[in-house]
């Protein structure tokens, strides 16, 4: 086979393979830069083997697997950008444009570029009726549902109209590290940086997710004959977000000078964007560039340099979570990484360092992304002297010297040992944060100080201090009302209800959100015990590795003793008698759970008192009027004024029909 076809197909598996986890499973492999590199080198064997037909070169990207959401046409397709990395690629861009537009007065707008999801918006009679995904650029994924939930999308336009707007959905900075944050807390995987959460998000089929997340979305087209100036300002005018930092730029150098302004301006945004668009401000211009089959001859991305860094890895050093899994760590030799001082970078599991092939001594490229922690990316291989180290795998705990075993899945190592110093101390510090039991001045230095002293060696022993209140004076800084208010604390954290205390166990996977859904279903923690797998995973929410979790954790005798003592502190591991019969609720329905409803005019099916009841059944709650907070109107015959508020509101108004299909 000739040699360049060889490497052309080699490029399109990996680049069919980084596609596939970008759009699909919402996980960067490489970095943009890397990525569009593979890209270039595939355009540039392809020029020499005009005859073949890459699968890869004119597909946009595809999110467009599975079938989650409707799929539907976009009216117009969804492309993508090129993009450019340097001054010297404007100007290139800039004389393309002129060689084929010549003698007509050229203008161009440049906008920042959101890091985010492309997403395209339908109103009809100003009413917002639909949202889809890019997917494949011809057909886009329908969430609508999630759409309706994102606050700063008007639902309703203060004029009739019947437009398609296009634009950006982010998550703010702020969001995305408390969301991370909470992540981390109940122990599942971060995301690595805002667009995957976005992304993530918004693929979400349970929309109070979406409302929980607080995206935003910045809009910057509508599908209309306007220059691109004028488009903006329509956006703007009909209550769309554009942002302001958009610019009328009159040549290539203007738009060089925004370039140099944006470079760190926009590090103190409060969202991430990944560069700037320049686009052609005329449409009469744009149309007579026209589009390849990918993006449009008329714009183009700047792309900013990502935040890299090179840095020598200098060994690795193991630290052990809650449940006993290592993570290795790469020790790295100081340096400055977008305004901070890096030191330590996450290197995940030993499955990637064989995968990356990293060695101890290389020299390492290092990224940080919106993720917390930066990751260390590649080693530099044509750097190496020759006396770079392997990575020895560990054999045993670093903290208890436990012989560590594999996962199911071979990935990662696990320490089993219940007396593990390190595990203990990240156990302790799981149970009293703030989502958990919330004991308030039981900090990280207090816990390691009262393990060492013998005082805590399992979490029920925190219900056991007040007996050591004269211990609790040799602990540095800890006076008369620290003291008193630990224990007060203490005490208080035992009114937490059962819903918490089940979340505070630190169950691998069940996060907060399960636990809730786990202790209404069960209502104690005895019927919790004794479900089996076939019912665990028939719980709405619950899948196959929760309830392989939940049966394990219930199966390991320290933790029925665990649990058992706790219950000696009088901890609550039943659903309160109140609390039980105000829900009465019998059956788990995503649909209604944690949902507001109110009902307005009258159903054929059912008496007002009979559909409320049922509500209430289902998890959901029963609204006295129309607010912000409503979820759903239940809109029956002869509605009354209900109606027009919701509308104005901008809340789900669903018929008794919809309401039946929601409590199937
Ligand atoms: S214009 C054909 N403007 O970047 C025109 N796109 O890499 C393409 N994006 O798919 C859209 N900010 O998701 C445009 N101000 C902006 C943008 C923007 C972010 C995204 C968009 C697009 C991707 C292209």
């Amino acid at each position: 086979m000739n040699k360049d076809l060889k490497r052309v197909k080699e490029l399109e598996a990996d680049i069919e393979k980084y596609n596939y986890y970008y759009y699909v499973k919402n996980e960067s492999l490489i970095s943009d830069y890397e990525y569009d590199l593979l890209i270039k080198e595939l355009e540039k064997l392809l020029e020499n083997n005009l005859d073949y037909k890459s699968r890869i070169l004119n597909k946009v990207g595809s999110s467009l697997e599975g079938n989650k959401f409707k799929k539907i046409e976009h009216v117009r397709p969804m492309l993508s950008l090129s993009n450019t990395y340097n001054n010297g690629d404007l100007i290139d861009f800039d004389k393309r444009v002129k060689n084929i537009i010549k003698d007509e007065k050229l203008e161009y707008v440049v906008e920042l570029k959101y890091d985010g999801v492309s997403i395209s918006i339908k109103y009809e009679n100003g009413k917002l009726v639909q949202g889809l995904t890019r997917g494949d650029g011809e057909i886009g994924e329908d969430v609508t549902h999630n759409i309706i939930e994102i606050e700063t999308i008007p639902k309703y336009l203060k004029n009739s109209l019947n437009i398609e707007v296009r634009g950006e959905i982010i998550l703010p900075t702020e969001s995305f590290d408390k969301i991370n944050e909470a992540r981390k807390k109940n122990g599942d995987e971060l995301f690595s940086n805002a667009r995957n959460a976005a992304s993530g998000t918004l693929r979400q089929i349970d929309s109070s997710i979406v409302k929980d997340r607080k995206l935003d979305c910045f809009f910057y087209n509508i599908i209309n004959d306007s220059d691109q100036i004028d488009k903006l300002k329509f956006l703007n005018e009909n209550g769309f977000k554009t942002g302001e930092n958009y610019t009328l730029c009159k040549n290539i150098n203007e738009v060089i000078k925004q370039v140099e302004y944006w470079q760190e301006k926009r590090l103190s945004l409060p969202y991430e964007t990944d560069g700037l668009v320049v686009k052609v401000n005329s449409f009469k211009l744009q149309n007579i560039l026209g589009n390849t089959t990918k993006s449009p001859r008329w714009a183009i991305a700047y792309k900013f340099p990502t935040k890299q860094a090179t840095t020598k890895l200098l060994g690795v050093t193991f630290q052990v979570g809650r449940t006993g899994v290592i993570t290795p760590v790469a020790e790295l030799e100081e340096v400055s990484l977008s305004g901070s001082i890096i030191r330590r970078a996450s290197l995940y599991n030993f499955d990637e360092i064989r995968k990356k092939d990293i060695k101890i001594g290389d020299r390492v490229i290092i990224e940080k992304g919106g993720e917390i922690i930066p990751k260390v990316i590649m080693p530099i291989i044509e750097e190496r002297n020759g006396n770079e180290k392997e990575i020895v795998e560990l054999e045993n705990c670093p903290s208890c010297n436990e012989k560590l075993i594999k996962s199911d899945t071979n990935i990662t190592l696990i320490c089993e040992n219940i007396n593990c110093y390190e595990k203990l101390i990240r156990k302790i510090e799981y149970f009293v944060s703030r989502d958990a039991m919330n004991i308030i001045g039981l900090g990280s230095k207090v816990i390691k100080k009262l393990i060492d002293l013998d005082k805590i060696k399992e979490i029920y022993d925190i219900y056991n201090l007040k007996e050591y209140r004269e211990e609790l004076y040799e602990i540095d800084k800890m006076g008369e009302k620290s003291i008193s208010n630990l224990l007060k604390n203490i005490e208080l954290s035992k009114n937490n209800d059962y819903s918490k205390v089940l979340f505070s166990l630190g169950i691998p996977f069940v996060g907060k959100y399960t636990a809730n859904i786990l202790a209404i279903y069960s209502k104690s923690i005895d019927n919790l015990k004794n479900l089996s797998y076939e019912e665990l995973q028939n719980i709405e929410g619950v899948g196959d590795k929760i309830a392989k979790s939940i049966i394990d954790y219930f199966k390991n005798k320290n933790n029925l003793v665990i649990i058992e003592r706790l219950m000696e502190h009088n901890i609550k591991f039943s659903l309160e008698e109140d609390e039980n019969n105000k829900h009465n609720i019998s059956i788990i329905n995503n649909n209604f759970y944690e949902k507001t409803f109110l009902i307005t005019g009258t159903l054929k099916q059912y008496k007002r008192k009979e559909a409320e009841d049922l509500i209430e059944k289902n998890g959901g709650k029963n609204a006295n009027s129309v607010n912000k907070k409503l979820d759903y109107l239940v809109v029956g015959e002869s509605p009354g004024s209900k109606l027009n508020k919701a509308n104005e509101l901008g809340i789900k108004i669903i018929t008794e029909e919809d309401f039946i299909q929601l409590l199937k």
